[in-house]
């Protein structure tokens, strides 16, 4: 039977418990885990993709993006609260939903994170070289800037902050609490000064039209820029270590993305009000894909006066509005904070490797511990060489759009799961539980699909062609070395260092 293979709940739950954490963290804690975590590329870059997408009408793509990530949020935290272990959304599917199922979400999760890691490089990368030039009037020849399909060759910085993560991970660099304060103080004040300076200049006018690209507009920008509300699964992961964890949870996860909404939503209203959205259309008037070369062009020949048009829409929106230095300050704000999301993601994505690894599905070498750092390092250098490539060569948005598809693939897994689960086994101990199940995770469900459903055919058809390899690996090579497979069902607690993401100030 092709779904037979379950592992034992009981058996992952009996692993989680001998961790046994200190429960520390309260509400506040979690939500700046959570503002941490997600606030990244998404708000500082994609802004200009949505705008391209969606004109002025973003503004409605990031409530629905925000929305969709709220209500597969509570599914999240029922399952993490449950099943406090690493690999979360794939031990999970494990346990419920068999061991096909649950290779395909870990497989999908390779998306989520390590091209995520990739998207924001990319996105740090246009930050930094803009800061370069503007402040420091350095000029770097684009060629080494951006990649193939930004109309450049090469993306070095993006590849380069790629791999310092990437050793930072290796010799295990974890985050701090007092770092991540600092961070998220950062970029809030960022965003602040940003809406302090923009709205007030905003002319009314520039809403208009508010949906030149239509509903669909809206939606894809939304499929878009859901990447900018990722990362709460931060929250989710500190379930075991949070008090009162049926309060607080939800005030955590709820609280960090609606801070998150009302700042996206001031800053989309600011760079439209202050600089306009309209997209940067083609000779026949309808508005150009993003990251195509058509539209590369169509921006070179308006001088890439448009904020569509910037790598660094943030930054561009206030040096167009005559802050030159607010908008340098904005630059170096991202560069500061950007590498932390980075090193998240990729984090995540080792564990994840690490445990498929340790479950016999991925080669033995992918759990392999350095001796002296007690790190994951094999499996650390072989992502972070992927995402260091996928960084080099992609433009930002694909590879936001690429990601997202992995996560909500993962996220509609988890929400059917949790549901599942409560009708085949009630009596569990749930230290969270999703208000009105019967209610949230069918909308998450619904969501996650109309979301996916609006991204970019291309984007489609990779996520199929993945989720295809992804089959091909598993019927060749891991489902005959499957540990559960061949009856071993004991879970083993992995003897690295840390296997929970780098959740700020957690740990120590
Ligand atoms: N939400 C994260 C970002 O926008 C992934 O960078």
């Amino acid at each position: 039977m092709i779904f037979g293979r379950i592992k034992s709940l009981d058996a992952i739950l009996a692993t989680a418990e001998k961790k046994s954490l200190h429960r520390s963290l309260g509400a506040f804690q979690l939500t700046m885990l959570g503002v941490g975590a997600v606030i990244g590329t998404g708000i500082f870059v994609l802004t200009a993709e949505a705008a391209q997408k969606a004109g002025p009408g973003m503004m409605v793509s990031f409530i629905i993006a925000g929305f969709v990530c709220a209500v597969a949020a509570l599914c999240y935290a029922e399952m993490s609260s449950m099943v406090p272990v690493s690999g979360s959304a794939y031990t999970y599917s494990y346990a419920v939903m068999g061991e096909l199922i649950a290779w395909m979400v870990g497989w999908a999760l390779v998306l989520e994170y390590a091209v995520a890691a990739g998207a924001v490089s990319v996105g740090w990368s246009g930050y930094i070289v803009g800061l370069l030039e503007n402040a420091l009037s350095i000029d770097i020849p684009k060629m080494f800037v951006l990649g193939p399909y930004d109309g450049g060759m090469i993306n070095l910085p993006a590849m380069a902050i790629a791999l310092l993560v990437t050793w930072l991970l290796v010799i295990g660099t974890k985050e701090s609490a007092a770092v991540n304060a600092v961070l998220v103080v950062i970029k809030i004040t960022a965003l602040l000064l940003f809406c302090i300076l923009a709205l007030p200049v905003m002319k009314m006018e520039n809403f208009e039209p508010f949906a030149p690209t239509g509903f669909m507009g809206i939606s894809a920008a939304a499929a878009s820029i859901f990447f900018a509300y990722v990362g709460f699964d931060a929250v989710s992961t500190a379930a075991e270590e949070t008090k009162n964890p049926q309060r607080n949870m939800p005030i955590g996860l709820i609280g960090s993305l609606a801070i998150c909404t009302v700042f996206y939503i001031l800053v989309a209203a600011g760079v439209i009000g202050s600089v306009g959205a309209q997209p940067v259309t083609g000779a026949d008037g309808l508005a150009l894909a993003t990251g195509s070369s058509e539209l590369t062009a169509a921006c070179s020949a308006i001088g890439d006066n448009a904020v569509a048009c910037s790598k660094e829409a943030l930054a561009w929106t206030m040096r167009s509005i005559g802050w030159t230095q607010v908008g340098n300050l904005i630059g170096l704000a991202a560069g500061i904070a950007l590498p932390s999301v980075i090193l998240m993601m990729m984090f995540g994505q080792t564990r994840i490797f690490f445990v498929m690894s340790r479950d016999g599905l991925l080669p033995a070498a992918f759990s392999k511990v350095h001796p002296k750092y007690r790190t994951p390092h094999v499996v650390t250098i072989i992502t972070g060489v992927f995402v260091a490539l996928f960084a080099a060569f992609f433009p930002v948005g694909k590879l936001a759009d690429i990601s997202n598809s992995g996560t909500l693939f993962a996220f509609a897994m988890v929400a059917i799961a949790v549901f599942v689960l409560r009708r085949t086994d009630p009596a569990r101990n749930r230290p969270f539980r999703t208000p009105a199940i019967w209610l949230v995770a069918p909308i998450a469900v619904l969501g996650c699909i109309y979301l996916f459903i609006s991204l970019s055919t291309d984007t489609k058809l990779m996520f199929f062609g993945w989720a295809i390899i992804g089959l091909i690996v598993y019927f060749a090579y891991s489902r005959g070395r499957s540990h559960v497979g061949q009856g071993q069902m004991e879970v083993h607690e992995p003897e690295i260092a840390d296997i929970e993401p780098p959740v700020p100030g957690t740990r120590d």
